[in-house]
């Protein structure tokens, strides 16, 4: 008798990869990292805060500092503690944070972001900024890790261990821990009324089932990965909060399947960039969700200037957007979501695509050439 069974598929859960299982799971990380955030009278709470409301409440300026995909994350939040709280936000790369001189005071909250808690860049950046007494607030996903030990507070990612090199549940669970702070910053500084917030979290309590419908369609992403086998270049658009997704989106391509890749912000392209594009170079487009400050009308100009000049579009936008159709040579689908969630569901094609590129290609998703997981060198 013979048990034909292997521990390391297994652990993937029947995957080939676990950044693949990892993508698969984020619905329940998602959810993990939302459990129990509102009390029996429905304010907030984050347990591991250890900031008192007080000190909060005196914050008038956020630095948030991280490296690669976290730093991503952090150019989402500052869209949501901008527009949530009204204090203003700087997002910052670790790696150069301490050697500019920053202007910090205790006024400063500095929130670092990182997954592993033991980037050694964003490490030696909070340390630095304890030292100039401003408050230190991480994000982070690896419970008792150097970050968080460091830090004054922390906010608790549960998006469970994270295998893969490239983070993907790691990164949604950064923006949930993002979005919980700006919520909770707006409650202690008034700027949210407790239905407003409530409404927010009721939003957010949805995510996870449309994650769940974005993984659905997984086929049709792994089809348009698998006609990009002989891609050399790829761009990617965004605007708002979408424009930190292409960044994202051009990060986990480079570092999968060793292409070329760049995102831009929508409204930058014709400052510049437009001059790449060329017959048949394939362009995704993040569409935000239609209705907001001609934000959707903006981007879908911006889809045909880079259509009008040969570029291959591959359109991401709200299911019932029937405007985008014929400017996209691809279209996929997402849920509708307010624009400032909308990187929660818009960077889950861009996972798959760069997860099935790779693959594809003959590519060790897991461990991507020269990368390492957490990087604890400066
Ligand atoms: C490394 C990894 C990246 C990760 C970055 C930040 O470079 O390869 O995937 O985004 O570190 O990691 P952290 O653990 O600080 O979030």
């Amino acid at each position: 008798y013979h048990v034909d069974w292997d521990i390391t598929a297994a652990e993937k859960d029947g995957h080939d990869w676990f950044m693949r299982k990892e993508i698969f799971e984020q619905p329940r990380a998602v959810a993990d990292s939302l459990l129990g955030r509102r009390n029996a009278s429905g304010l907030l709470e984050l347990d591991e805060m250890r900031l008192d409301d007080s000190e909060l409440r005196d914050i008038d300026r956020i630095i948030i500092i991280a490296a690669g995909t976290s730093y991503y994350a952090g150019m989402v939040a500052k869209y949501a503690i901008e527009h949530w709280t009204r204090v203003s936000v700087e997002v910052e790369l670790a790696s150069e944070f301490r050697y500019r001189d920053p202007i910090l005071t205790r006024s400063t909250l500095v929130v670092a972001i990182s997954q592993s808690g033991e980037t050694a860049d964003t490490l030696q950046a909070i340390r630095h900024a304890r030292t100039q007494r401003s408050k230190v607030l991480s994000i982070c996903n690896t419970n008792g890790s150097t970050i968080p030990r460091e830090s004054d507070g922390v906010i608790y990612t549960y998006a469970g261990p994270e295998i893969g090199v490239a983070s993907t549940k790691g990164y949604v669970t950064q923006l949930v821990a993002c979005y919980l702070l700006a919520l909770y910053l707006a409650q202690v500084k008034g700027t949210f009324f407790g239905d407003e917030i409530h409404h927010v979290m009721d939003q957010l309590d949805e995510i996870p089932q449309h994650i769940e419908s974005v993984l659905a369609e997984a086929d049709q992403i792994y089809k348009i990965a698998r006609e990009h086998v002989d891609a050399t270049s790829v761009l990617f658009l965004g605007r708002h909060a979408g424009y930190p997704v292409a960044l994202e989106g051009a990060l986990k391509l480079k570092e999968l399947a060793y292409i070329h890749a760049e995102g831009f912000a929508a409204g930058e392209i014709k400052h510049g960039p437009i001059a790449l594009i060329e017959p048949g170079l394939p362009v995704f487009c993040i569409v935000p969700p239609r209705g907001r400050d001609h934000l959707h009308d903006k981007m879908l100009s911006g889809i045909q200037e880079v259509r009008t000049r040969g570029a291959r579009t591959i359109c991401l936008a709200e299911l019932d957007d029937e405007t985008i159709a014929p400017y996209a040579d691809t279209l996929i689908g997402l849920p509708k979501v307010p624009v400032l969630l909308q990187p929660l569901v818009a960077v889950i094609p861009l996972q798959l695509f760069a997860c099935e590129l790779a693959t594809v290609m003959g590519h060790d998703v897991d461990q991507p050439r020269n990368l390492a997981k957490s990087v604890t060198v400066e």
